[in-house]
């Protein structure tokens, strides 16, 4: 019988889901400020030393197929970046992406009707993922009055009063919120897994990303002997986005984590190799140090500028007001839609793409209704532009009194 699953509903993406509305703009000629989705090889290059890596890839004929698994130098170097962790170059597994990591995650552990726990607000893909295969999200609320703080006592009570719970999954630098977790959130997170039997993942995908006075943790460093992936890749500190390579760590050698480690490997069999030359390219992309170092320090030091920016123009409007992020290059802040005639954020998200030409994501996409998402990643006189007008725009729109 012809006809899709009934599960494949979850399979959207809040971040393109204007994208006819854009192309219909666009094909009239209009120019939108896109501030939805965040691509750092937009407004960074990806750097010349990668480049030219990917390059001498193709020169040298590297373009056949990998072993399924990666790379192997390449796998080793991912396992050094863990070392704390001792890892070794097996436990790595090189993905199309962190979203492969996510997509075989989920088929390898959930069957219809278990459960995950996730952030909230979430990165949508881990809900999607999760959906897709049958799963349900079980929320672990991020509080914005306590600066996006995680509310862990509500979290271990989700977890006890849940059924059939498999993983819990966190983003840290966290998107949306631009939170950093720190030691004793994660270790307070380790002890919900273990209390409740389920691995615990970490998507570091931000990890170089966080901001002064902020100091980044692995996972890695806290969770030694509990079962856990570390998902992370080189879309977002290499500005790599297009080469679409992730990594999955699963460092500890108990029964759990041998058999996901082991599936996760048949996996990437399934669909062979990552792409080649640029799991050569990101092997020089890790580890060529001092142009890493180089690259990431000018990149950090830039977006965190151009995030204090928005934040300060942002927390000027009498409309919305966002707590400033800690790391990431987001900015998620809440609108006061009771002062507007405007009746949530999706509605607003419609309105400044078609009067505005601005295009952002809406909060409820993120499983927070009155929030929007800017991206912090342009200059900042786009920036700047954008939010004085995304103001003004509320101003227009107040509700008369
Ligand atoms: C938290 C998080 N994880 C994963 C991804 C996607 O990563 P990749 O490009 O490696 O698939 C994103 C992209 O925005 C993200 O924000």
């Amino acid at each position: 019988m012809l006809g899709i699953s009934e599960r494949s509903k979850y399979s959207i993406n809040p971040i393109e889901e204007t994208n006819s509305a854009v192309k219909l703009l666009e094909l009239s000629g209009k120019k939108i400020t896109k501030l939805n989705i965040g691509d750092p090889a937009k407004y960074f290059r990806t750097p010349q030393y990668i480049i030219d890596a990917y390059i001498s890839a193709l020169k040298d004929g590297k373009t056949s197929y990998t072993t399924a698994g990666g790379l192997y130098p390449l796998r080793e170097a991912v396992a050094a970046e863990y070392k704390e962790s001792g890892a070794n170059a097996d436990d790595v597994i090189i993905t199309s992406g962190v979203s492969e990591g996510l997509m075989f995650l989920n088929s390898i552990v959930i069957n219809e009707g278990d459960s995950a726990m996730v952030m909230r607000p979430y990165y949508s893909m881990y809900n999607s993922f999760l959906q897709t295969m049958g799963g349900i999200p079980v929320d672990m609320n991020l509080d914005e009055q306590n600066g996006w703080k995680l509310d862990i006592e509500g979290a271990s009570k989700a977890a006890h009063s849940s059924k059939r719970l498999k993983y819990m999954i966190i983003a840290n630098p966290n998107n949306p919120t631009g939170t950093v977790f720190g030691r004793n959130d994660l270790s307070e997170l380790v002890d919900i897994a273990n209390d409740n039997d389920i691995v615990i993942v970490s998507d570091e995908i931000y990890d170089h990303l966080v901001f002064k006075g902020q100091k980044f943790t692995s996972l890695a460093d806290v969770a030694k002997g509990t079962p856990h992936i570390i998902l992370n890749g080189a879309s977002k500190a290499l500005a790599a986005t297009g080469f679409r390579i992730g990594y999955a760590l699963i460092p500890e050698h108990d029964k759990a984590s041998d058999a996901i480690r082991e599936k996760f490997i048949e996996y990437s069999t399934m669909r062979l190799s990552a792409n080649t030359p640029a799991q050569y390219a990101v092997l020089s992309g890790l580890t060529e140090r001092s142009e890493r170092e180089r690259f990431v320090k000018h990149m950090v030091k830039e977006v965190e500028d151009r995030c204090d920016y928005a934040s300060k123009l942002i927390n000027e409007s009498k409309y919305m007001k966002v707590v400033p992020p800690k790391g990431a290059f987001y900015l998620f802040p809440k609108v006061d839609f009771k002062s507007l005639s405007i009746k949530d954020d999706k509605e607003l998200v419609d309105l400044l793409l078609k009067r505005e030409l601005i295009l952002l994501s809406r909060g409820s996409g993120f499983g927070a209704a009155s929030h929007i998402r800017i991206v912090g990643l342009p200059e900042k006189e786009i920036l700047g532009d954008a939010i004085s007008r995304i103001d003004a725009f509320l101003g227009k729109n107040r509700r008369a009194r």
